[in-house]
């Protein structure tokens, strides 16, 4: 099938906590994009919890599907992973179910790569030339916090990632420990006060694109009782992106790459955007995970497969 006739693409995410449905025009244009979360009744527990996670997805999907007003489209993209195994199974096995029925190819997603075509979706491409390769991606996000570089759409090279803790992980944790509430990265956000709270930045001076955020954690616990929450979340949201930036500058640097794309939840951040004006991000919104960079990354990598042959990954990786 040519990339001319695949218009129109449904994107399906149920990866983690949100059950996500879209419909996206060319990669680019998005005709309806619907998000349902559970994150409120994981917010109780300050995490999820991976059954219930699973079972809301599964209240979810077809209400979410119906939502998004589906009608002719011409191919299914669906995440197959990374991500939770029982979330993952509900989305892949909607769109197959859903492929089956109408006679629509699938392609199949890796939700690392859909974030990062967060970057080639309007409202950002309507006045915007799209990136252009060589790109250096930062993928931050609750799970994941990696240093990728994309060659050209579908090639990646993975340079470096976190041996802990992903950078969202680590505010999860922190705003759990400061009683911020779930999720961590927002609420950091809107606490932090400039104080004199002082935090380490792990491995930034390090020869290495890895980055390590599980210290910081205990760190921001050994100084519970001598700052205010404030203040402590302001010096870790400091610590991470200063962090990020350093190691995502050098990575750019080192292969000389056109642009710099932050892509995930965490690139939501205003403070990471602020600290690196000449990376490219995509609108704040779109930074979490929704169903329309998922279609986007489909049109872009038509790479369809038979619905027999797909199967969710939970561990599923990017680049080599
Ligand atoms: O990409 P995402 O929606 O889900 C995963 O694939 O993990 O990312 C969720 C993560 C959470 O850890 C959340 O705390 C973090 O992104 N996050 C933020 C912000 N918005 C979401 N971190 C920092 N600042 C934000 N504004
Ligand atoms: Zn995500």
């Amino acid at each position: 099938m040519s990339q001319q006739k695949v218009k129109y693409i449904l994107g399906i995410e149920t990866s983690c906590d949100e059950t996500a449905c879209a419909i996206v025009k060319d990669g680019t244009k998005i005709i309806s994009n619907v998000v349902a979360s559970s994150q409120d009744i994981h917010a109780k527990y300050g995490g999820i919890i991976p059954d219930q996670a699973a079972r809301e997805q599964l209240k979810s999907i077809l209400p979410v599907i119906h939502e998004a007003h589906v009608a002719d489209i011409d191919a299914i993209g669906v995440t197959v992973g990374p991500g939770l195994i029982g979330s993952l199974l509900v989305g892949v096995e909607t769109a197959k179910a859903l492929a089956m029925a109408w006679n629509k190819p699938i392609i199949p997603v890796n939700h690392l790569v859909g974030h990062i075509y967060a970057n080639w979706l309007e409202p950002r491409t309507q006045n915007l030339e799209p990136p252009t390769f060589p790109a250096l991606v930062l993928i931050v996000s609750g799970g994941h916090s990696e240093l990728v570089l994309m060659k050209d759409h579908g090639k990646f090279k993975y340079l470096g990632g976190t041996r802990d803790d992903a950078a969202g992980e680590c505010f999860d944790k922190c705003a759990r420990l400061l009683n911020l509430g779930y999720p961590g990265g927002p609420a950091i956000e809107k606490a932090a006060v400039a104080g004199n709270a002082k935090l380490p930045r792990p491995m930034i001076s390090d020869d290495n694109l890895d980055f390590s955020f599980s210290g910081l954690k205990t760190a921001v616990a050994s100084k519970l009782t001598s700052y205010p929450a404030n203040f402590l979340a302001y010096e870790l949201q400091e610590a991470v992106t200063d962090v990020l930036v350093s190691k995502t500058r050098r990575a750019a640097k080192k292969y000389d790459v056109k642009n710099i794309l932050l892509a995930g939840g965490v690139a939501a951040n205003k403070r990471l955007r602020e600290k690196i004006p000449e990376a490219i991000c995509p609108p704040i919104k779109l930074c979490t995970d929704n169903a329309a960079y998922i279609a986007s990354a489909a049109f872009f990598n038509q790479k369809i497969v038979p619905w027999e042959k797909i199967n969710a990954d939970p561990s599923l990786g990017i680049g080599v």
